[in-house]
């Protein structure tokens, strides 16, 4: 009888050797932890859809910031959740705005401790819920919007965010907001683009998340799931107007996309593991059918290995308090 002469199980034999030949490592330092900012709350608000996340007080959103950096997560992307929203979305431009006030409290509460990240987009403060502005025959605005965008980013460089996320796939949107930062002086904020950002049914729990009034689809501005070469060509772009970091969203069901945008990025690479996919595992895990814990931290690898430097995640705190 003829042994195998190649046994790659050898290297699987203990947990040491596991541990030595381990090529993907996960540290609290490349974790991201998305968070909302509820205006005028007086206690944290669940999101049913989301269990463990809450959409927080000014109180309590410094008190989990706080926590977030004393277990070594890497930065913090603030979302707005405000009371009244209208047609350009004006409470996102707003320095007393609901984001504005909460990138202060983050910034005052944490310093530079961490890196402050703010969602620059307008969909939580549009009273039709979409990313932009309306033209009159009812489509998004691209350019119309780039303006308000542009505003959008001043008031947040000035509420103290070290990095602005623009969500909105607007065309142009990296290039406008530069230049109004640098206009302004503000050489050192930057910019961490969602470059390929996906009309995806995994975003449904982040809609009650913000409160979002969105009717519809933004299948006219997020990308269809069926492509990738365009994600190659929204990276060029983004690169060529300024981006210092790049995003890939969702994460799990776009790992390819990932991957082939970390081949050629020249720039950090980040992907967010987004609401539907947390929303999974923890109704899975809730009816006991997935072992909770294992699984998180087989996602989270699994999009590192695909070639995220970063990963956006609501687990960001918990997991990394249990890695360090
Ligand atoms: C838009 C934005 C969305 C998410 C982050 N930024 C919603 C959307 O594009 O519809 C989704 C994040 C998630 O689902 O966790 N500002």
């Amino acid at each position: 009888m003829a042994f195998p002469t190649h046994r790659p199980r050898r290297l699987r034999s203990t947990p040491a050797l596991r541990r030595l030949v381990a090529e993907t490592s996960l540290q609290p330092r490349q974790l991201v932890l998305p968070m909302f900012v509820k205006e005028n709350a007086t206690e944290p608000v669940p999101i049913a859809s989301m269990p463990g996340v809450v959409q927080h007080t000014r109180d309590s959103l410094r008190k989990a910031a706080a926590e977030a950096v004393a277990a070594g997560v890497g930065g913090l992307m603030l979302f707005g959740v405000p009371e009244t929203r209208d047609a350009t979305g004006s409470a996102g431009v707003d320095p007393d705005g609901v984001l504005n006030v909460g990138l202060r409290d983050l910034r005052s509460e944490v310093g530079d401790a961490t890196v402050i990240m703010a969602d620059t987009c307008l969909d939580e403060f549009t009273d039709h819920g979409h990313c932009g502005v309306l033209a009159e025959d009812g489509s998004v605005d691209n350019d119309a919007t780039l303006a308000v965008y542009a505003q959008m980013a001043l008031a947040q460089a000035d509420a103290g965010a070290h990095l602005l996320g623009p969500s909105g796939m607007m065309d142009g949107q990296v290039g406008v907001i530069r230049e109004a930062l640098d206009a302004a002086g503000h050489l050192d904020t930057g910019i961490l683009s969602y470059t390929a950002k996906y009309a995806s049914a995994f975003y449904g729990p982040f809609r009650e998340a913000v409160d979002s009034q969105l009717k519809g689809d933004r299948k006219t501005y997020q990308q269809d799931p069926s492509n990738v070469r365009e994600s190659l060509r929204e990276l060029a772009l983004d690169l060529d107007e300024g981006a210092d970091m790049v995003m890939v969203k969702p994460a799990m069901s776009y790992l390819d996309v990932l991957r082939a945008v970390a081949e050629i990025a020249d720039v950090p690479v980040a992907a967010y593991q987004v609401s539907g996919e947390y929303a999974m595992v923890e109704a899975a895990a809730a009816n006991g059918w997935l072992d909770r814990d294992r699984t998180i931290l087989e996602t989270l690898t699994a999009v590192r290995r695909a070639g995220a430097d970063i990963v956006l995640t609501y687990w960001a705190t918990e997991v990394a308090a249990t890695l360090t």
